[in-house]
């Protein structure tokens, strides 16, 4: 196994590139899925752990592809399997995305349950809820979602979402596309990877109204045509990168973005004193020797991501007072803390809600990475934690960080990375 030997007190500064988006390279891939003809070229694909899993699930089912320098090409025209089996899905739940897209081609699909979750809860209810409503019969059989429409094609419907969900949304998106009539998603997600998704439909023929909005209208077509696209910049990255800035109080530029996608975050970046420069591909963060305490509670675009929230918690524990952070889409996503606390950091939870008490003095030790935003606050912390922070298990951040150390030493970070053996 690998892990990240951070040396703590390097202030960062410099300029750096994000990479394309994990979360919406994930949906555009099953996407490909609806077109029975033609390759498909997708740009800005990261090289991450998550998309070669994916890549595996795509060759699983007898889809054709290559990947080189961030540039993936797919072929779906022999894809003839809908078995999505246990041994990919349970490695990564975003496999689900393949149910909307196998059961509007094919009129059937079998796909793994996921299994747990590093932290807490994260049920598919929705995805099947909406699939149902699109007129397929659904049962559990064996661990597995199986799927079956009884005509030749889904049917249009109206699909109400009781909660903001960007992967069902997503899913039924997928679907709906090549579902007979029209169909109408209520409560849609409007996450900058969902918008990226329509637009990627619309660019191969799917008719989508109300684009970025919380009600989107689908007029179903008969084929979608194999279209080139470009992927989005990854606004978690990004921000991730400007934390690091900020805890340094570095003076960092992401480059290759668009700030409009971190509104909410560049807003409490401000709050906590740091200064936010931005033009319309870049975001420059200024940072500050005085850190202000910053509440934040997280909810779906355009509020605050759940996705920076181990970071910000990382954040704060530099910060001058006592600051709350609240989950409100997960409520038991805070394995970092008790590993945040064993550098020195002290943060109390209770419920969804941390209190972090800064400022606190961190020193290095070692720390286990339990999912992929947690080791990513982990290796934040490491920046300004006095000595060596080893941070074991970066397989979790190697999941949605593309080349993090490369990138972090770029702007004056000291990380190695080593292999080592976990005892027992
Ligand atoms: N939910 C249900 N039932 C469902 C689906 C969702 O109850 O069928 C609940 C979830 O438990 C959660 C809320 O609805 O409380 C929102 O979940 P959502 O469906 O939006 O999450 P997701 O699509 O499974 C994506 C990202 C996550 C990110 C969330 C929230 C991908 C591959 N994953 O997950 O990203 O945290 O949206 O923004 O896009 C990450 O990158 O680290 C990550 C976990």
């Amino acid at each position: 196994m690998d892990k990240l030997v951070i040396q703590g007190g390097n202030r960062l500064n410099g300029t750096v590139k994000a990479s394309g988006s994990k979360n919406s390279a994930l949906p555009l891939m099953a996407a490909a899925l609806l077109c029975d003809t033609g390759e498909i070229t997708l740009e800005r694909i990261p090289d991450l752990k998550d998309i070669r899993t994916f890549r595996k699930l795509l060759d699983y089912l007898g889809v054709e592809t290559s990947y080189h320098e961030n540039t993936l090409r797919i072929s779906s025209s022999d894809l003839r399997c809908v078995k999505a089996p246990y041994e990919l899905v349970k490695q990564m739940r975003a496999s689900i995305y393949v149910l909307g897209p196998l059961l509007a081609r094919f009129g059937q699909a079998s796909v793994s349950l996921p299994g747990g979750c590093a932290f807490g809860p994260r049920p598919i209810d929705f995805h099947l809820m909406a699939m149902e409503k699109l007129g397929a019969s659904i049962s559990i059989e064996k661990g597995f979602i199986e799927a079956k429409i009884k005509g030749s094609r889904l049917k249009g419907t109206t699909i109400d979402f009781p909660t903001t969900t960007v992967g069902a949304t997503g899913n039924t998106l997928m679907a709906a596309v090549l579902a007979e009539g029209t169909t109408l998603i209520k409560n849609a997600a409007m996450e900058p990877e969902i918008v990226t998704l329509c637009c990627f439909l619309e660019a191969m023929g799917a008719r989508i109204d109300g684009t970025g909005t919380t009600t989107l209208e689908i007029q179903g077509v008969e084929s979608l045509d194999a279209k080139d696209f470009t992927n989005i910049f990854d606004r978690i990255e990004t921000a991730t990168l400007l934390t690091a800035g900020a805890i340094t109080g570095g003076s960092i530029t992401v480059s290759d973005i668009d700030p409009g996608h971190l509104a909410a975050v560049l807003e409490k970046f401000e709050e906590s004193g740091c200064s936010i420069i931005t033009d319309s591909g870049s975001i420059t963060l200024e940072g500050t020797d005085a850190i202000a305490r910053t509440d934040v509670i997280t909810n779906p675009f355009p509020l605050f991501p759940t996705d920076m929230q181990a970071q910000w918690i990382a954040l704060m524990t530099q910060a001058q007072g006592t600051s709350h952070v609240i989950d409100r889409v997960y409520h038991e996503r805070f394995n970092h803390i008790p590993e945040l606390n064993r550098l020195g950091a002290r943060i109390e939870i209770r419920n969804n809600e941390a209190t972090v008490h800064g400022p606190t003095r961190l020193t290095g030790t070692t720390v286990m990475s339990t999912d992929l935003r947690a080791s990513a606050s982990l290796v934040v912390a490491g920046l300004v934690a006095e000595g060596v922070t080893e941070v074991l298990r970066i397989y979790h951040l190697d999941r949605g960080y593309e080349q993090i150390e490369k990138k972090l030493n770029s702007l004056g970070a000291s990380i190695t990375r080593e292999s080592y053996q976990e005892f027992g």
